[in-house]
């Protein structure tokens, strides 16, 4: 794969930015990397890249970017937790016109492989209506009744790519990520998903005094939390693989979101008031991932536990935080506090 020329689409965000940096670890020759978003707004940038901003809903910006590579990693996207996409489905469902140009761009480039980013969005509401789901394996994605908006644009993309894969000699290759958190992603602002949303919150209650946890739902809700280093060493393998159908790439280390508040509240050395609003948004009641099929056809599935991802992560956010200046989250968490801001 070394000599090999490839494009990251979607690089100024979470996942991509470290996908850039792992790549290029790894010896893969990224030679660009594009986002939508102006380059001081990147949550990372590599230097000795091509960083380009480009807006890949448009045919010709997905051209540019595929041009001369053999490799392409599409994770362009407008999303983020449930406080956006249960908001922003119409923005949600608009993604399909970047999965449609950038695969459609790459089979008329010639390019040799292209990997999208999909997401356990598309699996059967039916199917995680309990907080003790079982873990859900591939074909519970069908029948179809994805989450709306977001899940219907990823199930479309990647019927897409199977098409494309099928019919064309562009090669690809889908995984869906399930929940994927860590340093480096976005951890306030209403795009923030539960991992990095509470540890703010831990860190807002210990730096304002206020000792007040606002909860999601009622606490009881299950998920899976895969570390961005085992999201970043799995789709390689995914990549590289001969996997040509969408394969579940999470972890299968079940916690409710009441166990994750425990484990945070143990990094942070706190305890805190639990304050439940159960008109916030909650999404689906149970998920997690079934890796049967990762371990058969890899012999690999995400590993790094959930104590030890959330520790990395909580420090990064608390660093940031530093940054931003304590008064700032004060007046934050005094919003929080009195209930004039809910969506965060
Ligand atoms: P992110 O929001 O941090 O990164 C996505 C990036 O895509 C952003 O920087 C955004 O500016 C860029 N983008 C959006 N529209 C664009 C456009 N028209 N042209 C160019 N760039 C555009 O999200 P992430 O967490 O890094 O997710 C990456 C991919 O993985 C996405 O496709 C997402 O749907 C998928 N995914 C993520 C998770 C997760 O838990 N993070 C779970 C399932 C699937
Ligand atoms: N975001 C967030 N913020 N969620 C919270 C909070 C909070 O302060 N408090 C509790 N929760 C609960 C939510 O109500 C939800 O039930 C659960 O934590 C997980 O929420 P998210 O992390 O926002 O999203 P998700 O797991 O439902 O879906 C995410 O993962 C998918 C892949 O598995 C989203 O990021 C999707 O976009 C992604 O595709």
């Amino acid at each position: 794969m070394n000599n090999q020329k490839a494009v990251v689409c979607g690089a100024g965000g979470f996942i991509g930015g470290h996908l850039v940096k792992g790549l290029l670890k790894r010896g893969v020759q990224v030679v660009r990397a594009v986002d939508i978003k102006p380059l001081e707004d990147w949550f990372q940038v590599e230097d000795e890249v091509e960083n380009v901003s480009l807006d890949l809903s448009e045919k010709a910006s997905c051209s540019t970017a595929v041009e001369g590579m053999d490799l392409v990693y599409q994770l362009a996207a407008d999303m983020g937790g449930m406080g956006f996409i249960e908001k922003n489905r119409l923005s949600c469902m608009l993604n399909v016109l970047t999965s449609t140009h950038m695969v459609s761009a790459a089979k008329d480039a010639g390019v040799e492989r292209f990997f999208y980013a999909s997401s356990a969005c598309v699996y059967n509401a039916t199917r995680q209506t309990g907080a003790d789901v079982s873990a859900l394996k591939e074909s519970d994605a069908y029948p179809a009744l994805p989450e709306d908006g977001y899940g219907w644009e990823k199930l479309f993309s990647e019927r897409m790519c199977h098409h494309f894969d099928e019919e064309s000699n562009l090669t690809c290759r889908v995984a869906r990520y399930h929940n994927v958190y860590g340093p480096n992603g976005t951890w306030t602002g209403g795009r923030e998903k539960a991992p990095a949303a509470i540890c703010r919150k831990v860190i807002e209650a210990k730096m304002s005094g206020i000792p007040d946890i606002h909860i999601w739902g009622d606490g009881q809700q299950t998920r899976s939390f895969m570390y961005i280093d085992d999201c970043i060493q799995g789709t390689e393998l995914i990549m590289n693989s001969d996997i040509d159908e969408p394969i579940n790439l999470g972890s299968s280390e079940i916690v409710t979101i009441n166990g994750l508040v425990d484990i945070v509240e143990e990094i942070a050395g706190v305890r805190l008031k639990r304050i439940y609003h159960l008109d916030a948004p909650r999404g689906v009641m149970g998920r997690n991932s079934d890796n049967s099929l990762i371990m058969q056809r890899l012999g690999w599935e995400p590993s790094i536990r959930l104590r030890d991802g959330l520790e990395r992560t909580y420090r990064w956010i608390e660093k940031e935080m530093m940054v931003g200046g304590s008064a700032s989250v004060r007046a934050r968490s005094q919003e929080l506090h009195t209930g004039r801001v809910l969506t965060a």
